[in-house]
């Protein structure tokens, strides 16, 4: 079958000759741009935001925030200043110092980008959370990462169960009138009085920036840690493939409580000096066309899930905003539709660039980038500095075509460094000392293109948000009425993949659509919304192996009308 290709616009990007730079790159050649080659030490907010505060960019627009309720702008000077105020809070008020790990728990707005960006000044590990984290999915990360202090919003505040957090020693919330005691304090009053002057603390590269956690097939969220030193890719990576120039304004969709809303919504536009445009509020296609309309947005990264949700919104909402500033727009969190790049072609009059990460990976890795041809459906070459191949299970190279498991070669600038409080997990992320196993099933083709397959284990993607099949399970036996539970992610045109449990119900309950409801609400308050199954249906028994391991493939392929496969480990 011959596929269609989107051939790109030449001549203007900052990669121009893709192939030849493939061939001679090395990662060193990236780190020339920033000061610790004088100094040795280095500090990613100085580079991000300071850096510039001293250049020509001091009274250039660093940041466009954009709410209902709330629209400010903010110069590389002004984040400066009140990045440095924040950090003088948490020093002084919070006692954080090098190495503390600082949570922030709170909805997209200005206090956020300043306290991240002032902790990372401190030389603590920032651990952004997503507001949409109820208290278990919250206390679980705070545990975990023995948490010292939190920032967060008297709407939050109530999910942090800070009396069985015992590392837990300041919450700060963001709001008015806020009582103070030992414990909690008033972030907005100390900020307002706290200095504008603040002393960097200079770090080495291989120290902690930031935490996030991330789901897995078995167990609990685990803590990908990554290090300083990645910021030489988010700054290579915001060039090469968000192709951010001088005059760009750039937005991207995604919260930081994801790794995409600080990849690409902190670093990686920030260390290139860019104007970033950050829109708080809720999804809605109105305020994302004015979102663009308004700050004249040019580059624009988002996910799969919501693209469907624009081409689901029809065409007529496009009609109403003026979007033609928009030059460059990329996607990422799943596999990207054909129909979806060629609905974006024609209302946007631009190709819509697939880039395959992971949260591990702490920045692109396999892309399309403004200079290739697009081929449909695929996630595009590996960049300049990585060098990505299909294993078999074991470990041998495969030629093009047949699929296998995508990995990397190890020692990329972004790289995890370690996840959190567990080597064992960390090391069982390499095969071979060498290959990064990145948990998907992809191909290559005779052209260099990788085509994504799936996932390797059971881990669902929905709406671009990585569920872990086992958290959401261990939440729905916690309910009285379950008796066993096995979750899967069941195929949807919009989300990509939605929730679904199946349900063994202890003896004496009615199977009612109550009954699920009620259930679903425990998940949602307990653990999350988007974790929540969308579906249920209940069953008399699970499909388990003789050790008792609930057989998700099996519920899989019944959803699906599949054959089952091997059944010679179920259980009578
Ligand atoms: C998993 C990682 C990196 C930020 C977004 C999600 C899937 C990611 C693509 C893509 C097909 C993709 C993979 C990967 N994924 N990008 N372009 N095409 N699948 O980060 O939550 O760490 O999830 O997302 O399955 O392993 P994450």
């Amino acid at each position: 079958m011959k596929l269609e290709a989107f051939p790109p616009v030449k001549g203007k990007h900052n990669l121009e000759n893709y192939e030849e730079l493939y061939q001679h790159f090395k990662w060193d050649q990236a780190e020339k741009d920033f000061s610790w080659h004088q100094t040795g030490k280095v500090n990613l907010a100085y580079e991000a935001i300071d850096r510039h505060a001293e250049n020509y960019r001091a009274n250039k627009v660093a940041l466009h925030y954009f709410h209902p309720s709330r629209k400010e702008t903010y110069t590389f000077k002004d984040l400066k200043k009140f990045s440095n105020k924040a950090g003088n809070v948490l020093k002084d008020v919070g006692k954080v110092n090098k190495g503390d790990r600082v949570f922030i728990f709170m909805p997209r707005s200005p206090e956020l980008y300043f306290a991240l960006l002032g902790a990372i000044k401190l030389g603590a590990i920032v651990g952004p959370l997503f507001e949409a984290f109820m208290e278990d999915a919250v206390k679980d990360r705070l545990h975990d990462s023995e948490a010292k202090v939190i920032i967060t919003t008297p709407e939050l505040v109530n999910r942090i169960p800070h009396t069985e957090l015992p590392a837990l020693e300041t919450i700060f919330i963001v709001g008015e009138n806020i009582q103070e005691d030992n414990k909690t304090k008033d972030f907005l009053h100390h900020f307002q009085t706290a200095s504008t002057d603040l002393d960097i603390e200079w770090v080495d590269r291989k120290d902690g920036l930031i935490l996030h956690y991330t789901s897995g097939s078995t167990g609990k969220p685990k803590g990908v840690l990554h290090v300083h030193n990645a910021m030489i890719q988010h700054y290579q990576t915001a060039k090469w493939v968000l192709d951010l120039q001088e005059d760009d304004v750039y937005w991207c969709t995604a919260d930081p409580g994801w790794v995409t809303g600080t990849s690409y919504g902190i670093f990686g536009p920030w260390l290139t000096g860019s104007t970033n445009v950050v829109a708080g509020g809720r999804f809605s296609p109105d305020i994302w066309y004015k979102t663009i309309e308004t700050f004249g947005v040019t580059v624009w990264y988002s996910a799969p899930t919501s693209f469907r949700m624009l081409m689901a919104a029809g065409a007529e909402v496009t009609e109403k905003y003026t979007l033609s500033s928009l030059r460059h727009i990329l996607s990422v969190g799943e596999p990207l539709n054909p129909e979806v790049i060629r609905w974006g072609f024609d209302v946007f009059g631009h190709r819509i660039h697939d880039t395959w990460w992971m949260t591990e990976t702490g920045a692109q890795l396999i892309c399309n980038l403004p200079c290739m041809d697009i081929k449909l459906g695929s996630m595009g070459k590996p960049l300049p500095g990585i060098e990505a191949v299909i294993l078999d299970d074991d470990g041998n190279i495969l030629p093009p075509n047949q699929m296998g498991n995508l990995a990397i070669k190890k020692g990329w600038p972004s790289m995890m460094y370690t996840i959190w409080n567990n080597e064992e997990k960390f090391n069982s992320y390499f095969q071979h000392d060498q290959w990064y196993v990145s948990g998907d099933s992809a191909y290559l083709d005779e052209e260099g293109y990788f085509w994504f397959q799936g996932r390797v284990d059971d881990v669902i993607m929905t709406a671009g948000e990585r569920v872990g099949p086992f958290e959401v399970e261990s939440k729905l036996i916690e309910f009285p009425a379950v008796a066993e539970a096995g979750v899967i992610g069941k195929p949807d045109p919009i989300r990509g993949e939605i929730i679904k449990a199946f349900i063994a119900l202890v003896d004496g309950y009615e199977k009612t659509d109550q009954l699920k409801e009620e259930i679903r609400l425990f998940v949602k308050t307990g653990l999350a919304a988007h974790a929540a199954p969308r579906e249920i249906e209940f069953c008399e028994k699970l499909p388990k192996t003789r050790s008792g391991k609930i057989m998700r493939r099996v519920l899989k392929a019944w959803e699906l009308g599949l054959p089952t496969g091997d059944l010679s480990t179920m259980e009578d």
